[in-house]
């Protein structure tokens, strides 16, 4: 049965991607797919460098990250934008995940997989601007990175005061993104 990870990359309590991120994660939860959502503010990691890979390997939360993303065969990726770029937290988890081990082939952790990329802000573009670099890098990692793509503007208008996205519109469109990563592993494995 294909598989579905959905993270953000942000680890801020109250992250309004991560928000996003779960919500386009129920689209993407229907018959004969299985999805996880998993919080980033759970996979602390260092900053990657090679002296440190060099001295101790992946560090542990970067394995577990790593493994489930081995695991999974598509990502919903929430991605928040810092000065018209994706966040130093995904490029730093990414970056730690690329890293081959003993056993595993080059980039196994993305070959050949697909994601859905999402951004939002409380600004007008809603960080669709860091969408164009994230789908470059993950594009030159070999990932098949689909087509349909959405930045919300505005959140926090359109979010309860759990951050969970409440607008209808917002809600609709988001669930439509899940809705098209599992239709698009589902003919993957026909
Ligand atoms: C260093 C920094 C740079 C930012 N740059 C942008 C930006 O270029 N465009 C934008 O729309 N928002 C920008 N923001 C606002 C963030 O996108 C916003 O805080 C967003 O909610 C962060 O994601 P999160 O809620 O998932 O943690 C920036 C915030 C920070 C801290």
């Amino acid at each position: 049965m294909p598989k579905i990870l959905a993270f953000a990359g942000s680890g801020r309590k109250k992250s309004y991607n991560f928000s996003i991120t779960k919500c386009a994660a129920q689209g993407a939860n229907q018959d004969g797919v299985e999805v996880t959502v998993i919080d980033m503010s759970e996979f602390d990691m260092p900053i990657f460098n090679e002296d440190l890979e060099a001295a101790h390997g992946l560090p542990a939360n970067a394995k577990k990250f790593k493994q489930l993303l081995m695991s999974h065969d598509g990502f919903i990726i929430g991605s928040p934008e810092y000065n018209s770029g994706y966040s130093g937290l995904l490029k730093n988890a990414i970056d730690w995940a690329s890293r081959k081990e003993e056993g595993e082939k080059p980039l196994q952790a993305f070959k050949g997989k697909y994601a859905a990329i999402i951004a939002t802000s409380s600004g007008a573009l809603g960080g669709i601007r860091g969408l164009v670099p994230l789908r470059m890098l993950l594009g030159n990692i070999g990932m098949h990175v689909l087509p349909d793509q959405l930045a919300v503007g505005g959140i926090g208008k359109l979010v309860d005061e759990e951050q969970n996205v409440v607008d209808e519109k917002t809600k609709t469109n988001l669930h439509a993104i899940g809705r098209t990563m599992a239709e698009a592993l589902l003919q993957a494995a026909k």
